[in-house]
């Protein structure tokens, strides 16, 4: 449980945990903005995600999600969908937490790794299409490390949107 109200809640976990379509209906509920941080990535380069690290490579990525990480805390009344490696990047977390003075609530949605896989597998994500579903698995097993270290509360979304989204409402109070 969160003690202090939230001005921006951000959902993280691996990919295909469902944090777009928990962050969009949590956004509506609240009645806040709702920002994916790929897309704003997307939008300030005007290119995909894929042609991203095509072109400049994961490492550039990373950089990217880095800058978006110092402008996020400014945001208020934001629900905010992160990338799957974006919270697991030690200078992001230091980015963001620098801007967001604390009022930041981080939540991770936690799910089994078949189930993200199943959502993930023909997706044109570059880590899919890079990796075997093995080689998934261990970047999986890695980051829920990574992402306990950083989150204030973890909440299962194995089920329902509505059900994952009023379970966060009870978690964190917002303003
Ligand atoms: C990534 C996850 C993707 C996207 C990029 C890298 C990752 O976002 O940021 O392809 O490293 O896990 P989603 O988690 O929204 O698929």
């Amino acid at each position: 449980m969160v003690k202090k109200a939230a001005q921006s809640i951000l959902l993280c976990g691996f990919m295909g945990c469902g944090k777009t379509s928990v962050g969009q209906a949590l956004s509506f509920r609240l009645k806040w903005d709702f920002l994916d941080t790929d897309t704003m990535i997307e939008k300030r380069e005007g290119i995909s995600i894929p042609e991203i690290f095509e072109r400049f490579g994961e490492q550039e990525f990373r950089r990217m999600e880095m800058e978006v990480a110092s402008q996020l805390g400014r945001r208020k009344n934001t629900v905010i969908s992160t990338g799957g490696g974006f919270l697991t990047q030690e200078k992001t977390v230091q980015a963001l937490r620098e801007s967001a003075n604390g009022f930041e609530a981080i939540v991770l949605l936690d799910c089994s790794f078949e189930t993200c896989y199943q959502r993930i597998k023909n997706s044109d994500r570059p880590l899919v299409k890079n990796n075997t579903k093995e080689q998934l698995e261990e970047i999986f097993i890695k980051r829920q490390l990574q992402y306990r270290r950083v989150a204030d509360v973890v909440i299962l979304n194995e089920g329902i949107v509505s059900a994952t989204v009023e379970q966060i409402l009870r978690e964190i109070p917002v303003l």
